[in-house]
């Protein structure tokens, strides 16, 4: 038994597909890894480390602090997207346990005011990987302090930008994947390497999703707030061998499972002896969408040193080392769509050099998008394209480059449009991905 190689050419549009008037079309980024000299937070410290995971710290980054009208100028020129996904950074809000910083509150209003000046729709989201060093300190997400003190924080951010700078909330960012590589597998901060940790940040997270949402509600009762699901469609090779099934359920379900059961049922649940089944206040079909953001399919195989199956001879590898799986994400919205929210595809992008296979890449996770809404029911109102630029891929650094727009590293951090930002643009102006119009971009038959 195996798996077959994969590639996005396999999953190309062969006749032009509509996408639905209003459909939200943009980009997505994060503050740690463009703003630069984020240094409050668990991220910069856990860089600096002796022994730190990271190939190289995260520093002035793309100084999108201070050039985020650059970008969204560039997001704008095709006059195609309509949305632009980006985080606050906590800690450049509260810095220190109650100080709030009016002039990074401010920051972020002038930020949301260049967006919709440029016809765009901010997506903000509240907390994207990075802490306070000060709610560091104190076990963070381990902690079940952290809910308050998250709540708190999102009332304050909501307050301060009012409801029309806040039309789209994502409240947490991939809360399995700060609970699995900072609890569990120790390569994010805290650089933990406990099952119980990363099960009690996992329970923290949808208790903060819970009382986020309605703290961000109450100022923005208008607002689309949703939470960001990291999704992967987990497999096995061989259907036949048992540990392999087994530790691909276990996998699944810390990984996807118990976040969209949360959502669906409102209920925290089997997450081992540390953390008791709860029922959540509020948690049932808590947000207004569901956001997924799809990268790879995992094999699961618990005997090979990094727990899955690699992949075969001909797989399309990414930058980041996995293969393109276009297919996967259909998987993934439909199982979104069980919690029956509409679904936004919050982030979904292709690391690579080669600026032909991101348009691949793009054009076969649309491909895959539409057959989702259209056969498979699908609320999709949505994708926000990773990344707007090139940026800091944590532990990774700068070594992946997943923008639309490329940072010229050696020139002053000079933005670099690729030919993928126009084709995205033209997707977006038309609402339609158009064979032809992919077959130009892709270079194929060329
Ligand atoms: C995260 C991003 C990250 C991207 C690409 C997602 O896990 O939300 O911060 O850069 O994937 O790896």
């Amino acid at each position: 038994m195996g798996i077959e190689p994969t590639r996005s050419d396999d999953w190309l549009p062969t006749e032009t597909l509509e996408f639905p008037e209003g459909f939200l079309w943009g980009t997505s980024n994060a503050a740690h890894q463009v703003e630069g000299g984020n240094v409050n937070n668990d991220w910069w410290a856990w860089e600096q480390k002796a022994g730190s995971p990271c190939v190289e710290p995260s520093g002035d980054s793309t100084d999108y602090w201070n050039r985020y009208e650059e970008d969204l100028d560039l997001c704008a020129r095709g006059g195609g997207q309509n949305v632009h996904r980006f985080s606050l950074e906590w800690s450049r809000i509260e810095p220190a346990e109650g100080f709030v910083s009016q002039v990074a509150l401010d920051h972020y209003k002038r930020l949301c005011d260049a967006i919709l000046e440029r016809g765009l729709t901010p997506m903000v989201t509240f907390h994207h990987f990075t802490t306070p060093q000060w709610a560091a300190a104190e076990g963070t997400w381990a902690d079940a302090a952290i809910v308050d003190r998250f709540a708190r924080f999102c009332e304050i951010a909501a307050a301060a930008l009012g409801p029309d700078r806040l039309p789209y909330v994502c409240t947490i960012n991939e809360p399995s994947v700060v609970a699995t590589l900072g609890y569990f597998v120790g390569m994010f901060p805290p650089g933990v390497n406990d099952a119980d940790a990363q099960a009690q940040a996992s329970a923290n997270f949808v208790r903060a999703h819970a009382k986020g949402y309605g703290a961000i509600k109450a100022v923005a009762p208008e607002a689309q707030v949703g939470i960001s699901l990291a999704m992967q469609d987990t497999q096995v090779a061989d259907p036949d061998d048992d540990a392999a099934r087994g530790f691909a359920e276990f996998v699944d379900f810390r990984m996807v499972g118990f976040f969209v059961d949360a959502l669906r049922t409102g209920w925290i649940e089997n997450l081992g002896p540390v953390v008791a089944d709860e029922e959540v206040p509020g948690l049932a079909g808590c947000g207004d969408f569901v956001g997924v953001q799809y990268y790879a399919r995992f094999v699961a195989d618990p005997s090979s040193p990094m727990f899955t199956t690699p992949e075969p001879e001909g797989s399309e590898i990414t930058q980041m080392g996995y293969a393109s799986y276009p297919p996967g994400l259909g998987v993934c919205l439909r199982r979104a769509a069980t919690t029956e929210l509409p679904v936004i595809v919050t982030e979904n992008g292709m690391a690579t050099d080669d600026d032909k296979r991101r348009c691949a890449w793009i054009a076969a996770h649309l491909a895959v998008s539409h057959e989702a809404m259209t056969e498979g029911g699908v609320d999709l109102r949505g994708y926000t394209y990773w990344s707007t630029t090139d940026n800091f891929e944590w532990a990774l650094g700068y070594g992946p480059k997943f923008g639309l727009i490329g940072i010229d590293r050696e020139n002053g951090l000079a933005r670099v449009p690729r030919p993928s930002l126009d084709f995205f643009d033209e997707i977006a102006r038309t609402n339609r991905l158009d064979p032809a119009v992919v077959a130009e971009y892709v270079g194929l038959g060329t």
